[in-house]
């Protein structure tokens, strides 16, 4: 039997297109904030929730890549450059927002970069956990003032936060990358601090109606893979029949739990192919999440000053 066609009680599975797993939902009155938003599961998830009514609100690394975005959109749609991996960026298109008087029902925490093939700094801390965790942890921090009563963030990991991961999760003493560096790890240790992330969120928001998830999108040829061998980049017959999904496939879990109604309660768990996903034993370690929460908020006050990291 192919594995991959196992679909929930939901009825949802490894072959569910963001279309299916959005079906029927109207999102007239949704407002929604996607990072990312330019390209591969970015693009779709824009597109779909676009497609079922929603306010869109696509921030990209430059402007102009965020405008870019309008040849798939409705009316309701705000291009926004947000670079996740400069404080300055962030605070201003968190002012931007916060300035406009809307209020937001969902970030979508999706942008990436994956296994930079040499060591990358800025600011002192390693390219992928700025980008991937840092940046969304600053962003989602400033938008809390705005956010709906029972809104939801959906922060986009990998199960390459267990494949790819330290023996011993985050690196509290190498943020910089100095120490050691394998591109494949450091994209892994930013999953896991994006799974942690969003399970140190959840802790924060309970009782409040709000929630955080995180989610693995599946294996898709997407801009990702652009520093990956060939083989894995380009595909061969068997690679595509057992690992990759198509885009839309890619987009359908974040969709799912950014919007549908049967998880408006559901908070601090994992999502895979649209259905519950154990983490890596790391990743439900609360104790890691807190003190991840706690150096990301000193990551965040010292770079935002100008000022580089120093382990
Ligand atoms: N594709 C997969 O197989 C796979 C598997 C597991 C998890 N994921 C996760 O899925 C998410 C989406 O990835 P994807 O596959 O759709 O890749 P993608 O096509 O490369 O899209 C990534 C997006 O992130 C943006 N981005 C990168 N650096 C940024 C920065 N500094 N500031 C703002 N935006 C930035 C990119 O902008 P530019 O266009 O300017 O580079 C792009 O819009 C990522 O979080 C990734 O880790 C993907």
């Amino acid at each position: 039997m192919d594995r991959f066609r196992k679909v929930g009680t939901n009825g949802l599975g490894f072959h569910t297109t963001a279309e299916e797993a959005t079906k029927s939902l109207d999102l007239q009155n949704k407002t929604i904030v996607v990072t990312g938003a330019n390209s591969g599961l970015g693009l779709e998830t824009v597109r779909v929730l676009s497609l079922r009514g929603a306010t869109v609100i696509g921030m990209a690394r430059t402007i102009d890549k965020a405008k870019s975005i309008k040849s798939v959109m409705n009316k309701q749609f705000t291009p926004l450059e947000c670079d996740l991996s400069e404080p300055s960026s962030i605070t201003k298109s968190a002012e931007n927002l916060i300035r406009s008087g809307i209020q937001i029902d969902s970030i979508i925490c999706n942008a990436g970069i994956m296994a930079l093939p040499k060591l990358q700094k800025k600011h002192g801390i390693e390219l992928q956990f700025l980008t991937n965790h840092i940046g969304h942890f600053m962003l989602v921090n400033l938008l809390r003032p705005i956010l709906t009563s029972r809104a939801r963030i959906t922060v986009v990991s990998s199960s390459a936060h267990q494949v790819f991961s330290y023996h011993d999760g985050i690196q509290f003493d190498n943020f910089s990358g100095n120490r050691h560096y394998s591109p494949q790890k450091a994209y892994g240790h930013s999953k896991l601090a994006n799974i942690l992330f969003a399970n140190e969120l959840a802790r924060r928001f309970q009782a409040s109606g709000q929630t955080a998830n995180a989610v693995h999108p599946g294996v898709i040829r997407t801009n990702l893979l652009r520093h990956y061998n060939p083989v894995i980049k380009y595909g061969s017959i068997v690679l595509e029949k057992l690992l990759f999904k198509n885009v839309q496939q890619g987009a359908a879990t974040q969709l799912y739990v950014s919007t549908h109604p049967d998880l408006k309660e559901v908070s601090g768990k994992y999502f895979s192919n649209c259905n519950l996903k154990e983490t890596s034993k790391h990743g439900k370690d609360q104790a890691m999440a807190e003190k991840l929460w706690d150096c990301s908020e000193k990551i965040v006050n010292k770079i935002s000053q100008g000022n580089d990291w120093e382990e």
